[in-house]
């Protein structure tokens, strides 16, 4: 679940908001074609060129959080913030009040990839974004997670174009989530389009 469920569902996820907003999947196929063209594979080391798309990944995981409440457990009594937490108390982060939050992004509730871009279309780090959570036991799998998502996403947007299936408008695409282990999509149709 750790390993796979969770890079293959954010993936679903890219598909699925990629199909509803049409017009940021040019753009990402603009990015790949300028950099890649349309036969060389793409690898890590090619991120930094490609700013869009990792803005694209990164607005992804952040919009969906999909892991947001990972139970945890005090093991030892702790004071925090006025509060008095026995040990062996189960505690849940929720890393959507960080991910969506007001103050820091703009436009917290839309799928907006300008989250992580400068003016230059340069990508931006925030801090605001942690998806992997953060402290000493955040997700040990983060940066083989980052690696995957960009290989995985850039490849498969390389050689197809995502659309509803005829008779679906983008509209009516659901963007809501079931949860269980993760936050999934509802299980929909996608047609993968050969460039
Ligand atoms: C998009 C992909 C992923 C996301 C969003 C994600 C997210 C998370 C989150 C939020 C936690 C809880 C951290 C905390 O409680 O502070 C976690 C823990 C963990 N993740 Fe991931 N994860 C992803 C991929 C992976 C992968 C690929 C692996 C392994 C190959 C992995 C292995 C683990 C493990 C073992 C833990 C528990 C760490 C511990 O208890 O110390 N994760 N992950």
């Amino acid at each position: 679940m750790a390993g796979t469920e969770t890079t293959s569902t954010t993936l679903q996820w890219a598909i699925l908001l990629l199909m509803k907003y049409p017009e940021i999947q040019k753009k990402v196929h603009a990015e790949i074609e300028r950099v890649l063209g349309p036969s060389c594979l793409p690898t890590f080391e090619d991120r930094k060129n490609m700013p869009f798309t990792n803005a694209v990944i990164h607005e992804v995981q952040r919009f969906v959080t999909l892991l947001p409440h990972i139970p945890r457990c005090t093991s030892y009594d702790t004071h925090f913030k006025g509060y008095f937490i026995p040990k062996g108390t189960t505690v849940i982060p929720l890393l959507t009040s960080v991910l969506l939050d007001k103050t820091q992004w703009e436009t917290p509730d839309e799928f907006n990839p300008n989250h992580f871009l400068d003016v230059d279309g340069n990508f931006v780090k925030k801090k605001a974004f942690l998806p992997f959570s953060t402290g000493r036991r955040n997700c040990i799998g983060e940066s083989l997670a980052t690696m995957e998502l960009f290989i995985f996403f850039t490849g498969l947007l390389q050689k197809f174009t995502f659309k509803p299936p005829p008779g679906v408008k983008e509209s009516e695409l659901d963007t809501t989530a079931e949860a269980g282990f993760t936050m999934r999509p509802h299980p929909q149709c996608a047609c993968a389009v050969l460039r």
